[in-house]
């Protein structure tokens, strides 16, 4: 399907910028969509974007802008993406991530979209799998708030999505790491270890480190994006199909950095998962998407890019 304009929300956040300049560079005439401004400068306005202040709750906004707008694709990434928020403020996470989500279908479906691409999740959707890697046809079973607000939102997507024009396509990632991730959060590991490191300040680890997921590289999460969009309408999960401690990622990072003051302990958090990876057979049937960047060097490429932001200062 050929595409020429897109709908980005989420387009202020870290994997929303990456997709939106990927967009741009494919020659697609986007629109982003978020809540906040960017943390990071965008492009200008005649390289082909237009940037909307717009909150994902506000119902008449979101159908304003998208008939507006009426893009050929929308990438739904817009979410509470924290964990620990959605376990402390549960009503907050599914007001953005669920009644947001529909909002903004039935806005598609009246402004005549042809393509949804929703950003999911595959590390929060079956809670602490008894078999890895966990694949599609695996029964969800969410052990947070955000997990079942995304689960919940797939579901409303395919049940307003039916019998109307508009095709459905969900990514499931599994933890995304990369430039610009906000290393302020409370999820990120690798953003917020590689800052705190270069600055020498102390870190903590919650659990005993020996926690596994599955890290996947932004640009690979992206390159699917860009597939859920144009290619067939399918809903994958992406990831490496491998398991990585936090353990691992701060010796990697600490060795990268050279790092080298003790790490902290603190418990466990609430809706914390102990082991997942995901399978990608499905993604690479679909889309011929395949993770093509390896754990170690898209943690030097992310090192890079903290070292360099704070040698500017
Ligand atoms: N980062 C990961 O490891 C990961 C893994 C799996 C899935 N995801 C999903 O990918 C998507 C992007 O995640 P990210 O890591 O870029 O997160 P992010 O927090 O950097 O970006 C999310 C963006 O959504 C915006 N937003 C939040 N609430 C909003 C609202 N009510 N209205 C409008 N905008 C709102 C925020 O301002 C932010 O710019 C999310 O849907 C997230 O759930 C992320």
């Amino acid at each position: 399907m050929p595409e020429r304009t897109a709908l980005v929300t989420g387009s202020s956040g870290f994997l929303g910028g990456h997709l939106v300049a990927r967009l741009i560079a494919d020659g697609v005439d986007v629109t982003g969509l978020d809540a906040a401004e960017p943390r990071s400068p965008r492009p200008a306005p005649e390289a082909g974007f237009r940037d909307l202040r717009i909150d994902v709750r506000d119902a008449a906004a979101v159908r304003v802008a998208m008939l507006e707008t009426r893009p050929d694709v929308v990438y739904h990434l817009a979410a509470q993406a924290s964990v620990s928020v959605s376990m402390r403020e549960p009503l907050t996470d599914i007001e953005t991530n669920v009644i947001g989500t529909v909002q903004l279908a039935r806005a598609a479906i009246e402004s005549g979209v042809r393509r949804f691409v929703f950003v999911s999740t595959g590390g929060a959707l079956y809670g602490n799998p008894s078999v890895v890697p966990v694949t599609e046809e695996m029964h969800a079973a969410p052990a947070s708030v955000y997990g079942a607000s995304k689960l919940a939102a797939e579901q409303y997507l395919a049940v307003l999505f039916a019998d109307t024009d508009v095709s459905l396509s969900v990514v499931r990632p599994g933890n995304i790491y990369g430039p610009a991730q906000d290393p302020h959060g409370e999820a990120g590991v690798v953003a917020i270890f590689s800052q705190r490191m270069l600055r020498g300040e102390p870190l903590t680890i919650f659990g005993d480190g020996s926690q596994q997921r599955d890290y996947v590289y932004v640009t690979d999460v992206v390159d699917a994006c860009v597939q859920a969009g144009a290619g067939a309408a399918a809903t994958c999960l992406l990831g490496t199909g491998a398991g990585t401690s936090t353990l691992t990622i701060f010796e990697t990072l600490a060795r990268l950095i050279g790092y080298t003051l003790p790490v902290r302990y603190a418990p466990d958090r609430p809706g914390d998962i102990q082991r997942i990876w995901l399978s990608a057979a499905r993604a690479q049937q679909a889309w011929g998407w395949t993770p093509r960047v390896s754990l170690e060097a898209g943690m030097a490429e992310t090192v890079a890019w903290f070292r360099a932001r704070e040698a500017q200062g």
